[in-house]
């Protein structure tokens, strides 16, 4: 039932706050402010490497994750798609443990993947939306993704409920292997429990911005989509969502790629939408956007309010979010990239819930 949306996406884009809160009620202890202790068959503290494999957009949830674990919890991650990862004979110790994410469960190149590594030996967890499917099974330990029933093809909250466990798991893996302080650890569970406000608030105040921009949008053939750090699997992501449902051509790249390829593609006619939160790295962010200016490129750029005041190019347009922690901003970044590849393709008339050519399950290699 999609209640009073046009279509089951747009219903599950806006759920995204609940079901990002129940998710992440599961894992932490907002009473406490620390991750909760959880019945792991691996110890985050012994083991050398984490090794994640997925499709699609679970794969992009990974990869967000890889940086999280690498930063808060020191914890190398060895990542890849599935079907890559499968066949790319990499070297893998029976000691460590390896997480495979999915939505469905059933994706076969995953499952193919999870196989493989149990066969080496190592120990298996399961980050999954459906807790009857094979991956879950198949696996030592469940770890759900709590975000309901996703019916849209594209997926949306089944994401950012990944990216909630990601970060959830990262923080715990830090307090166990004794990389963060027992304050660093309250600071990143409290961060991590405004992040429902926060996407609340960006779905009630740019709802009407990023349908203006979709309209926009909706006139080109190609689309650029750039981050750095934790934004470059996002801009992966928003241009995945794009193409899936407005069949758009669009790219995504890390920023500091521009130059080694993709920069010869700027003119007039390719819009490039810069995913920049405030960050460290912001300023090296916004000398790619100038080089992007310099040669007639049009901008769009999601930012916050300290990178809105602190950008000095001229853009098409920029959304600006509220200023937030550094760990939440993937997950709260991720629906204005939704929204866009929602509006873009509700106004070229697609199928938004059934893309053609697509399938909800891929159960076939
Ligand atoms: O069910 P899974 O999470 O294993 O599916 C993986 C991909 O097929 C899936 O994320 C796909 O990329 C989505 N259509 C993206 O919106």
């Amino acid at each position: 039932d999609k209640g009073n949306h046009r279509h089951f996406m747009e219903k599950e884009i806006h759920e995204q706050p609940e079901v990002i809160s129940h998710t992440l009620a599961h894992y932490l202890d907002f009473t406490k402010s620390a991750a909760k202790p959880l019945d792991l068959p691996f110890d985050f503290a012994r083991i050398e490497r984490l090794a994640i494999s997925a499709c699609g957009t679970a794969y992009l949830a990974g990869l967000i994750g890889k940086y999280w674990f690498e930063r808060y919890a020191r914890l190398p991650v060895d990542i890849d798609i599935a079907s890559e990862f499968r066949y790319r004979e990499m070297p893998l110790s029976a000691n460590d443990a390896a997480l495979f994410i999915s939505q469905s469960g059933e994706t076969a190149d995953t499952l193919a993947s999870l196989r493989y590594c149990r066969s080496q030996g190592m120990t298996i967890g399961a980050v999954v939306n459906t807790r009857e499917s094979t991956i879950a099974r198949e696996a030592d330990v469940t770890l759900p993704l709590l975000a309901g029933p996703e019916i849209g093809v594209a997926s949306t909250k089944a994401f950012t409920c990944q990216l909630s466990v990601m970060a959830s798991l990262a923080v715990r893996a830090a307090v166990a292997r004794g990389t963060v302080s027992a304050e660093e650890e309250k600071a990143l569970v409290r961060a991590l429990s405004e992040t429902p406000r926060y996407a609340n608030q960006v779905l009630k105040t740019l709802d009407g911005q990023i349908e203006t921009l979709a309209r926009d949008l909706a006139h080109y053939r190609h689309v650029l989509y750039l981050g750095r750090d934790t934004s470059y699997p996002l801009a992966l992501e928003g241009a995945l969502k794009l193409k899936e449902i407005s069949y758009i051509h669009a790219e995504g790249y890390a920023a500091g790629e521009l130059k080694h390829g993709p920069i010869a593609l700027i003119d007039e006619n390719m819009p490039v939408i810069v995913i920049a939160p405030h960050d460290r790295i912001f300023e090296k962010t916004v000398s790619n956007m100038q080089e992007v200016a310099a040669r007639g490129g049009k901008i769009i750029l999601i930012t916050d309010a300290k990178g809105a005041a602190q950008s000095t190019v001229k853009t098409m347009r920029t959304i600006v979010l509220p200023d937030m922690p550094e760990i939440i901003t993937p997950i709260v970044y991720a629906l204005p990239i939704q929204m866009l590849a929602y509006f873009t393709a509700v106004f070229m008339g697609t199928d938004v819930d059934q893309p053609r050519n697509l399938a909800k399950s891929v159960t076939v290699e």
